[in-house]
């Protein structure tokens, strides 16, 4: 797992180099927080989807899918409160010119103290060895006591500064903490204003008639407003499920961190319609069902971790983030939040139109409080990168390996011939055609067979099958495995049966 700054480097020019990711629009010297992806990333990207959508949708009765709209009606990001809401605080330096978002300059600031504890904390545990007892250094160490105090008192007042939307004292805690611009080295900073996320555009051909549309900044809200409709189609039930992947959009002031926070993003989201008052255990069932899921994938649970929200957006009354261990700190991978029946009601008041379920149990109608589980896929795909990039000493130096779950990686086989000539790649291209319809394939006939094993491996392709001139006299190949780099002699009948065993998550 790679822990700073310098792996995230690694990672993003690794996903150059091979194909993942490239910057978008790179040959006009890009667009800041708009990413490409390339053969390779499109394939995990798929792969992800398709793995998140198999465990919520395809094998759940409970839970069914949608594909709506990117363009909606703009009256319903006044219901939603995203016109009015959707904002973040922004803060210039005066003599940098460079903007910042307020809130993540105070976060920043608090990180770097939760490093300086970390630290403190190691140290100590170097010092005393096997008697370290960590509970007892932290209550009584003076420094890392300090330390906790400021790390708590300035996350009370950041908390309550934003809710309050009190932007003056807010500014005051910027300067009393004396975070000072990374680029100019001062504290010369403006007020702070108010800016929302949402990009706009115009529908219709003449300018005059033409009226406003967002870009969605999520897919939910898409889910709520069909919620009716699919509800009666699909004979559901509640509790049910609704789920949808889909782009969405938001004006990211300080787009950094790679594909973590973009501008043009795609988001797996699923509402589930509880009953009122069930929403609780509701909540806790999925935190437990997301928290499985990211288990089952290969994230253990030293760089998962639950961030329960303290102070609750207005119409929420339960929500935690999973966190993951990103190369720059714990940050958040994926959002649940209860979110009370706020959305179906605001939409019926905006509509005039009911959206409410008819429970035959109870013959009565009442309006369902939502359960929402809503996680980024491309920030999925940099925790994937993150858990699977490894740099391993060999006998010949240093192998670079992606250590993806084979389920995800972006192909499964790569088909080998030894050498470009001997007839071995038509006797490949077989081979290959006989696997294509079972397995991702790759077929490579470039450079020297240890050349070819290092690319594949750097890719992440869990197998090599490498064609030879006994594989002409026998139908045997060999079968490489990427993460034991072992090799076995094998029947080309054997293959799909021996590989479909191994390609388990
Ligand atoms: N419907 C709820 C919702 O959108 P959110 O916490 O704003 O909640 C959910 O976003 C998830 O979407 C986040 O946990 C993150 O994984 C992803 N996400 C949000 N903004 C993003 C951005 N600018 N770039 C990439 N992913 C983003």
């Amino acid at each position: 797992m790679s822990n700073n700054s310098t792996d995230l480097k690694k990672i993003i020019s690794h996903c150059k180099e091979y194909g993942y990711v490239f910057p978008s629009s790179e040959i006009y010297d890009g667009l800041s927080a708009c990413y490409d992806y390339g053969p390779f990333g499109v394939e995990l990207k798929n792969n992800i989807k398709d793995y998140w959508w198999r465990s919520m949708v395809r094998l759940r009765l409970d839970v069914v899918g949608l594909d709506s709209s990117i363009f909606m009606h703009p009256d319903i990001w006044k219901a939603s409160g995203h016109v009015d809401a959707f904002n973040d605080p922004l803060i210039d330096n005066k003599d940098s010119k460079k903007r910042y978002r307020a809130d993540q300059i105070v976060e920043n600031y608090i990180d770097k103290i939760v490093a300086k504890v970390d630290k403190e904390i190691k140290k100590a545990e170097k010092r005393f060895g096997d008697n370290f007892n960590k509970n007892q250094f932290i209550k009584t160490s003076d420094r890392v006591q300090q330390n906790l105090k400021k790390i708590n008192e300035t996350k009370e007042l950041l908390n309550k500064y934003l809710a309050d939307e009190d932007f003056r004292s807010l500014k005051k805690l910027i300067e009393d903490i004396g975070v000072v611009c990374p680029v100019s080295g001062t504290s010369n900073w403006t007020d702070i204003r108010k800016f929302n996320l949402m990009f706009s555009t115009k529908i219709g051909s003449v300018a005059d008639q033409a009226s406003q549309l967002y870009l969605r900044p999520e897919t939910a809200q898409g889910i709520f407003v069909n919620f009716l409709s699919v509800q009666k189609t699909a004979r559901m039930k509640i509790p049910f499920g609704i789920a949808q992947i889909g782009k969405s959009f938001r004006n990211e002031i300080i787009a950094r961190q790679f594909i973590f926070r973009m501008r043009e993003f795609e988001q797996m989201e699923m509402q589930f319609f509880v009953k009122p008052g069930q929403e609780m255990s509701w909540f806790d069932y999925w935190k437990a069902e997301r928290k499985k899921w990211h288990n089952t994938i290969g994230f253990n649970d030293d760089v998962l971790k639950f961030h329960d929200h303290e102070n609750l957006a207005h119409y929420a009354n339960a929500a935690t983030d999973i966190e993951f261990k990103f190369p720059f700190g714990f940050k958040e991978l994926e959002g649940i939040h209860s979110r009370t029946d706020f959305d179906l009601r605001s939409h019926e008041r905006h509509t005039n139109k009911k959206l409410q379920y008819f429970d035959s149990e109870i013959n009565d109608h009442y309006t369902p409080y939502v359960v929402e589980t809503s996680i980024g896929l491309d920030r999925m795909f940099l925790a994937v990168l993150c858990n699977s990039y490894k740099e391993e000493p060999i006998k010949d130096g240093i192998r670079t390996v992606l250590n993806l779950p084979p389920i995800l990686a972006p192909f499964k086989i790569a088909i080998l011939p030894l050498v470009k000539k001997d007839n071995l790649p038509d006797k490949s291209k077989e081979i290959y055609n006989k696997l294509k319809s079972n397995f991702s394939c790759y077929y490579e006939e470039k450079d020297s067979i240890g050349k070819r094993y290092r690319r594949q491996d750097a890719l992440g392709t869990p197998f090599c099958v490498t064609i030879d001139h006994e594989t002409l006299d026998n139908d045997t190949v060999t079968l490489r495995y990427r993460d034991s780099m072992d090799q076995v002699r094998i029947s080309i009948d054997e293959l799909i049966i021996t590989i479909n065993n191994k390609l388990t998550i």
